[in-house]
């Protein structure tokens, strides 16, 4: 007899997924005692837990036949329908219920993307940094990373267009350009209407696929709407990811992609494969949450409360950090982003940190090639404005000490 050595079976691709030191250092800043500014969670408290409850009571009574039963492996068809209306309100007009796929939150679409598209050693292009959990999954199908530094404007179009024609010279195609345009996840900033032109003029150009991805948009506090680039494109190429997580519940799982035709095609072949279906029930309520137009007051809701968090948090960062340490006040989204000296090392000072009581999440988990030592991403929706002032305080007055 011998114990089953699993590691044999294990593919190249089950082998590419790194457990990640953030996981780690985040479940080290959920201890009791230590302020988080690690998470990107909304805020509990504020969940709109009632109306909730009344759509699930009427997609188990009334619609029960449906919603307890398989679905259409795109998505129930009146969410779909109400999905493709509410692309209106992003300014994406020419959108019909086939051009929609729900998807189980916009990781599973993210999940898709990679499917469709990245084969072992292709090339995709980044922001740097970028979200963490769609690093992962394009590095676990094999994708290489070109990454584009951004500035207060969103990322540097320029800087895109060169690594464009370094890779042509070398006869390589990057498979697509992954953007988070608006309240980018984790800097805070936001694409100017200039830029996201540009872009798109320079991906006509070099037929370059984007895959925008949007859970932060409807979350702005000041400033003035920026159209999505998939409402500005002209020549279907660009792939919109978008997710009830933060201006609803993350716990109901549920994104939605607006795409061409063949595309969700593609991707409803895919999804077939993965899960059948996104969860019925869950895709009545929500169908009855937007018909009954509970969205968009709640939306104003949280709107309020976070925008006060961000400003309190932005007010803390000066009351309390030293100069050296460069942080945004962003107009939306869940963060606040800060770059250290590049003598500072927010891992190695990370235990000092929750020593001091308090978490963040070190910025390099956000760059695939190990930048970003000298950064930090502070989430200001979870915590109270009085935790958020006294978490700041104690980075302050750690950051203070290490500054030489
Ligand atoms: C940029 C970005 N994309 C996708 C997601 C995943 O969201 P979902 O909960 O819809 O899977 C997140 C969550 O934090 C995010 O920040």
């Amino acid at each position: 007899m011998a114990i089953l050595d699993y590691q044999q079976l294990f593919t190249a691709r089950a082998n590419r997924v790194k457990s990640s030191i953030i996981r780690e250092l985040l479940k080290l800043g959920n201890q009791p005692g230590i302020i988080s500014l690690g998470g990107g969670l909304p805020d509990p408290t504020m969940f709109p837990a009632e109306k909730f409850r009344e759509c699930m009571d009427i997609a188990l009574t009334t619609h029960a036949a449906v919603s307890l039963q398989y679905g259409e492996t795109p998505g129930y068809t009146p969410l779909r329908k109400a999905l493709a209306e509410l692309s209106k309100h992003d300014g994406i007009t020419n959108v019909m219920e086939e051009n929609i796929l729900v998807s189980s939150g916009s990781q599973q679409a993210i999940d898709f993307i990679s499917k469709l598209f990245i084969e072992d050693g292709d090339t995709v292009i980044l922001e740097a940094p970028s979200y963490l959990s769609a690093i992962q999954s394009f590095q676990t199908f094999g994708a290489q990373f070109e990454t584009v530094p951004m500035d207060a404007d969103g990322a540097i179009i320029e800087e895109l267009e060169i690594i464009l024609k370094k890779l042509h010279a070398k006869g390589i195609s990057p498979k697509f350009f992954y953007t988070i345009p608006t309240f980018q996840n984790p800097a805070g900033v936001t694409m100017t209407l200039e830029r996201r032109k540009k872009l798109l003029a320079i991906a006509n150009q070099y037929n370059l696929l984007i895959v925008e991805d949007n859970p932060y948009g409807d979350l702005r506090y000041s400033g003035e709407p920026v159209a999505p680039l998939k409402a500005l494109d002209t020549e279907n190429r660009v792939i919109y990811m978008r997710t009830f997580s933060k201006i609803l519940a993350p716990g109901i799982r549920m994104g939605w992609v607006v795409a061409p035709t063949d595309v969700i095609s593609k991707i409803n072949l895919v999804k077939q494969a993965t899960d059948l279906c996104s969860p019925v029930v869950t895709q009545v309520a929500v169908c009855e949450y937007l018909n009954k137009d509970y969205l968009w007051s709640h939306v104003e809701t949280i709107k309020k409360a976070y925008s006060h968090k961000c400003a309190v948090m932005v007010q803390a960062v000066k009351d309390y950090f030293p100069t050296e340490v460069k942080v945004n006040a962003p107009q939306g989204g869940m963060f606040l982003w800060a770059e250290a000296p590049e003598y500072i090392n927010t891992v190695e000072i990370f235990k000092d940190a929750l020593a001091n009581g308090v978490a963040y999440i070190v910025g390099t988990a956000f760059y695939p090639d190990g930048k970003g030592t000298n950064t930090m991403r502070l989430n200001f929706t979870m915590p109270t404005p009085e935790k958020i002032q006294e978490a700041i305080k104690r980075l302050g007055d750690l950051l203070k000490a290490k500054i030489h």
